[in-house]
Formats: C-alpha cells, structure tokens, sequence
C-alpha cells in the first residue's frame, strides 16, 4: 500500500484493502516549482493530487496578465473538471514550490468511483467547498477596497494552510510574491505593492527574501476585511 495515498481528501473514509488497490493505478512523480502540469483549453486525460506542495490555478488572458483562480496544497485533487464535464481544461495548473504530484488517467479514475462510490461522495464535497469559497470572495470583493481585498487574501491563506509560530505570529507556509498578491486580488501590481510597503511599515506583516509572509497582527488584517 502507498501510504500517502490515506493523506488525499477524497480518499478518506477508503479501507486499507481499497486504498491498496488504488495505489498500483497511480504515477508518483516530484516537480519543480514554476512546472506548468497542464495548459487552459488542453484536453483533459488526466487527474491529478498533490501529495506534498502548493500548486496554483490560473487563467491568463492575451494581454498577458493572469488571474489565480486559487491555490491548493497537500491531499488536493485538480483536473477533476475535465472528467466530469469532458470538456478541455478550464485553466492552467503551475506548480508554486516543489511539489510531489501523483495522477491516473480517466478512465481508471471513474473506474475507481464507480467501485468505491465514497470517492464519487468525496469528490462532490470538494467541488462544493470550492463553490461556496469563490462564492465567498466575490461577495468580499465586491465590497472590499484593494487593503480589504489583500487583507481578506491573507487571512484566507492563513484559514486554510498557515501556521501558528511560538512567537504569536503566524505563516503563510509557501512562496508568495506581490505577482501572486496581484493574481489572487485582481488589483495591479502598482496598488498591491503600494499596500504591501504599508503594511509593512505598519508592522501587520513581514516577508522574508524568500516571500514566505508571516501575519504578526491578526486583528489589523481582521478589521480591514470586515464589511
Ligand atoms: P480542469 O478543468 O480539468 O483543469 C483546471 C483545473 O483547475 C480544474 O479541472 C480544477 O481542478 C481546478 N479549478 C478550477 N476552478 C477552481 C477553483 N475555483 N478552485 C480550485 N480549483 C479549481
């Protein structure tokens, strides 16, 4: 059995004996960061998780700027959309920080919740979760001023992946540059790096030389995304 396969969302809930015998259909496989997985509009064969690392999902448009639609870490699945709908890939799939990925190609994928319905079960959590999130962010964008909107980005990282440090701050435990900032909150790099520096002087927030961000005034951010 693969032990790392017990780690990925919607495999939870599986035995040992099914999650061995999902283990001989799956490719492990490390990239680095900055790996473009998958292009926007290629066709979709295949699904993939991240068994360790961040991966972020984009879509770019021809002027050459590109929106992050969000970024997912360890245990969660992507290129699950072309499955269901088989349709091409609705965005691209880059990875932000070296990253440990595993993947199947469809068909033994549907194979595998057609006989393991709680993976079917799983699968809708997962896809409802991301609804009601980007539900959530268009309402809270809707209101927020660029300090809200990054303030909000921040908290929201911090919610899903951040740790708390024995100092009382807490860390955004992966690489995040004003570029990913600009991404996340639709908002020019020109205003998120005017927000950034105030921040900063504002000691809410410090980034090392590697743009990892620790949040060192958690009811500051708090108050800026309230509406
Ligand atoms: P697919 O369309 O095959 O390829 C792009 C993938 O990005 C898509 O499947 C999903 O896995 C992922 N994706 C698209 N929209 C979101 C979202 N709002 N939140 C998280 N992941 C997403």
């Amino acid at each position: 059995m693969s032990p790392t396969l017990s780690d990925i969302d919607i495999f939870k809930g599986l035995n040992q004996k099914q999650l061995q015998e999902l283990s001989g259909l799956f490719y492990f496989r490390s990239f680095p960061a900055g790996k473009n997985i998958f292009m926007e509009e290629a066709p979709g064969e295949t699904v993939f998780f991240i068994i360790k690392g961040t991966v972020k999902i984009t879509k770019a448009f021809n002027d050459g700027t590109e929106i992050i639609v969000d970024i997912i870490r360890d245990g969660e699945i992507f290129g699950e959309m072309s499955l269901i709908d088989l349709v091409t890939r609705s965005a691209n799939a880059i990875t932000q920080e070296d990253s440990m990925l595993c993947w199947t190609g469809h068909n033994s994928f549907q194979n595998c919740m057609d006989k393991m319905p709680i993976i079917a079960q799983n699968l809708l959590a997962t896809l409802t979760n991301r609804l009601r999130h980007t539900n959530e962010k268009l309402s809270m964008f809707a209101k927020l001023d660029v300090n809200g909107k990054v303030a909000w980005t921040l908290l929201d990282l911090l919610e899903r992946y951040g740790k708390e440090l024995k100092t009382g701050e807490y860390l955004i435990p992966f690489r995040l540059t004003q570029g990913d900032l600009a991404g996340l909150t639709l908002a020019s790099r020109e205003r998120i790096n005017h927000t950034i520096v105030n921040f900063k002087r504002l000691n809410f927030i410090s980034i090392d030389e590697n743009y990892y961000i620790k949040v060192i005034n958690r009811e500051a951010l708090t108050s800026l995304s309230n509406i």
